[in-house]
Parts: C-alpha cells; structure tokens; sequence
C-alpha cells in the first residue's frame, strides 16, 4: 500500500501563488504563441490567434505520480469489450454512419453549416432513444425551450423520457446531468456554452476545447453517450477546430447544398468503425426522412439524349449510388476561358481537359468548360474521371451518350484507362437500375446484368460511344 503524502514536498513549490496565464491558440492548427499576432506563424493563417486561459502551474509534482490512482496494465485478452457494443437509436441511416449505433460513453461531434439541419435530426434522435425507454437530456444553448418544444411537437419527439434544458454555462450542465442521469446527453452547441472558470470569452477555442474537454470526461465516467453539436466556420473548418477532433470519439459531418433537400451525414472520425459511411437524408417538412434510394433523388430528374450527360456509379463509404455528371462547353470570349468544376475536383477537371487535348483530338481551346454533379453531391474519387472526360466530350461533340450507359474509370496523363475498387458493386446497382452497358477498364470483372465495354484508353472509350465525330 501507498503511504498517505507526508510533509516533504521541495521548499521551492511551497507558498508559490500560483498564477493563470495567458497564451494565445490559433484556430486552425492550435499552435500556442506568447503574444497576440494578425497571422498565425506555423500555419500562415490570418486572425485566427484567440486568446486562452491556460490554468495555474499544478501543485508539487515531486511523489506525486506515486500518489495519484493509477491504472494497471491488464492483458488485451481480459479486457471487456462488450460495454462499448453500439445501441441502435432506431435512425436507420444515423446508425448507419454511426456502424451501429451510440456508443455508451462515447463522444460525438456533429459538424455542418447553420440552417443544415444538426438540430432538426439530433431533436429526431433524441425522441427515438427516448421512446426507446433512454433518459435524454438535451441542452439548448441556442433556442428557447418554446422554440425547442414547437419544433419537438412537429418531429413527433415529445417524450417523457426527454428532458430539455435551456443554459449556456457548463455547471448548469453538469448539474443537470447529475439530477436527469442521462443515457444520452446532447449539446447544442459546444460553441454557445461557457465556462465562466475558463475567463476566455465564450466561442473562443479555449472555452470550446475546455467545455468539451470536461464533458468528455462525464460522458466516460458515467458511461453516457454525449452528442455536441458544432458549426463550422466559413473555410469549412469545425469550429473549436481540429483541436476538438482530437478529444472526440467521433466526427460527423453534415453536406448537402442548402437549396436542395437532400443532406448528406458522413464520418470523418469513428472509433468504432469504419469511416467514409454515409448517410443519406432529406429534409421535409417532417424533418429528416433517411433515404433508402438514392437513385430517385439523383437520377429523378435527369433528361436522356442530352449531349455533356452521362451516368456515373460512384460509391460513397460501402455505397453505391448513381450520379449524372454534366459537362457544358461553350465559345468563350475572355482570354482565358474558364475552366468550372461543381461538386468536382477543379484540379482534375483541368488535367482532363488537357487529355482530351493531347491524347483524343478534342478542341477545347478558346471554351469555356463547365463541369458538375447533379443534385448536390461532391464526388472527389478518381473513378469519376472518365465520366467527367466522356461528359465534356459529349458536350463539345454535341453528340449524346446512349441513356443506358454507365462509365467508370480513373484516367491516367497518357490518356490509359485505371482500374478502380469496388466495380462489382457500383455495377450490380447500375443493373439494378436498369443501365445495361457500362464503359470500363480492360481488367474489370464480369458483370451479372450489364454488358461491359472494355477499353484501355480513352480515345477508344469515346470511339466506342461514337462521341469523336466533329460538331456540324
Ligand atoms: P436546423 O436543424 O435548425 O439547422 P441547424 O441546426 O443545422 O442550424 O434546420 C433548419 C432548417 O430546416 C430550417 O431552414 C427549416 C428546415 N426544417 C424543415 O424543412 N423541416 C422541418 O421539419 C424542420 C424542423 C426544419
Ligand atoms: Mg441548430
């Protein structure tokens, strides 16, 4: 057993008064400095150093790890994994992304722009895990209770079970916590509350990396599952930034244009599963009804025997979905034209113009090329490449790609066509769709229900679709 600490600590810490100092964080990278500065000088970012509270030097250190409680190594083989299995919340898509469900005593950060819909689903989760038997609690430090229970009564999520608390300082929180004992605690947001200990102002990464930091730690101690919710800031970025990412279990990230229904919630992070799942939602004016098939919402509208339209079959985490890729090209006038990729890699777009200009004869100087994906969705993978190039010339040929063709393929600098994961699934969606032919690497596998047409470049991919005719 330990001796209880005796008096022998060194003369020097003694009556020292401790003293709060204060430093200066950047947002972005979380870089400490010890002055204030317009531009953060590890990053180069410009007015992102706030100010932060850094607390008193702790009491003497000498002895002291001897003293504290300290947790003992323990085989791997003993440990029990079953009290961190995902519950289901009863949100098929939220579980989804989620590879399960909450994690008791796990950390979840919700991240999207204001108006996205984090309080609107978070407000649809919580009554389901209420109505599931759980004791929720969720604090609002943005709306008023009224405006909470209006909405609550439209989602259908008024429970007994769910307890609402309207507060912005974190021993509200807590004291709240300790009286509801919650199952699932839900914060929104992490930006609007303080800790009034901290002295920083509210919003600042200080307060947000200190109130997060103390609610992580009751969320583990009582094995709670605790949600926050986070607004990004104009760069994108989760404000609280990355320096939140770390101390959480879980990052979820809200998409989706605010001018369409559907949102998009992806993870980022996840301790308990995989990463890149997606979930798929559109907002109604019941609230954020999850969607099973994606294919009537992105291909819906979609018009056949339009020149610059082509399907592309692209996956998002485990998912295929079906997306139209557009291209427009059209005689510019300004002397440099523009070159503009929507929900598109702009870098790539530009890299296949210029194959298409050397490798297949395709003219595209002096035009200006649009390039999108339709329905709000951002396709960054290398397996759109080749619907991106088919899509434009298309356009500039002024030719249509048959409407029961799929393409997918990565496009390499010498014009080759690259293999690409997981064409087995994309195909057996596209046939499920009724898509018949799909443009294809040479050393794509058989497809049940689609007929593939191999090619190993993309000259011969566009002779293929009969696109390399001239406009006439
Ligand atoms: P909200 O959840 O408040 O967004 P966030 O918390 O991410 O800022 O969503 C706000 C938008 O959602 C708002 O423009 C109204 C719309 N909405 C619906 O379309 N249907 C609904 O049932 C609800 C509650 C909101
Ligand atoms: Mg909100």
């Amino acid at each position: 057993m330990l001796d209880p600490p005796s008096a022998s600590y060194p003369v020097a810490t003694v009556g020292v008064v401790a003293k709060a100092k204060v430093v200066y964080r950047c947002g972005g990278c979380g870089a400490v400095h010890a002055q204030w500065a317009g531009r953060c000088g590890t990053c180069g970012a410009w007015n992102t150093l706030e100010e932060e509270v850094q607390a008193a030097p702790s009491a003497p250190r000498i002895g002291a790890a001897t003293l504290r409680p300290h947790a003992k190594a323990v085989p791997i083989s003993g440990v029990d994994a079953t009290a961190w299995a995902p519950a289901r919340v009863g949100i098929s898509e939220f579980d989804r992304v989620l590879a399960g469900g909450l994690v008791p005593g796990s950390v979840t950060l919700v991240g999207g722009e204001p108006g996205i819909g984090k309080s609107t689903l978070l407000l649809q989760v919580l009554g389901a895990a209420a109505r599931s038997g759980k004791a929720c609690l969720l604090v609002s430090a943005e709306e008023s209770a009224q405006q909470v229970r209006l909405r609550a009564e439209r989602l259908g999520a008024i429970h007994e079970n769910l307890y609402l608390l309207p507060a912005t300082t974190l021993f509200e929180v807590l004291a709240a916590v300790e009286e509801v004992a919650p199952r699932l605690l839900v914060v929104d947001s992490i930006q609007t509350l303080v800790d009034p200990e901290l002295g920083a102002t509210p919003g600042t990464v200080g307060q947000v990396r200190g109130c997060a930091a103390s609610l992580v730690a009751v969320a583990k101690e009582r094995a709670m599952a605790t949600i926050l919710v986070g607004h990004v800031t104009k760069d994108g970025s989760l404000a609280g930034p990355r320096v939140l990412e770390h101390v959480v279990d879980t990052v979820l990230e809200f998409e989706g244009d605010r001018h369409h229904a559907l949102r998009m919630l992806r993870a980022v992070k996840h301790r308990f599963g995989a990463t890149g799942e997606l979930g798929l939602f559109e907002m109604t004016n019941r609230g954020m009804q999850g969607v099973a098939d994606a294919a009537r919402l992105f291909l819906g509208e979609r018009r056949s025997g339009v020149p610059g339209s082509v399907v592309l079959p692209a996956m998002e985490g485990a998912r295929p979905i079906l997306v139209e890729v557009q291209a427009l090209v059209a005689p510019s006038n300004l002397p440099q034209p523009r070159r503009s990729a929507q929900g598109l890699d702009s870098g790539r777009l530009a890299l296949l113009v210029a194959v298409l200009e050397r490798r297949c004869g395709v003219s595209l100087a002096g035009k200006d090329v649009f390039a999108s994906v339709v329905g709000g969705v951002k396709v960054t993978e290398p397996a759109a490449d080749l619907a991106v190039a088919i899509a434009l010339c298309s356009a500039a040929s002024g030719i249509a790609v048959p409407s029961d063709v799929v393409v997918c393929g990565e496009v390499g600098l010498a014009g080759e066509i690259r293999q690409v994961g997981h064409l087995a699934r994309r195909l057996s969606e596209a046939a499920r769709l009724g898509f018949k032919r799909a443009v294809l690497p040479y050393g794509a596998p058989v497809a049940k229900g689609v007929n593939a047409i191999r090619a190993g470049d993309l000259a011969i991919a566009l002779e293929e679709l009969d696109l390399l005719q001239k406009r006439g």
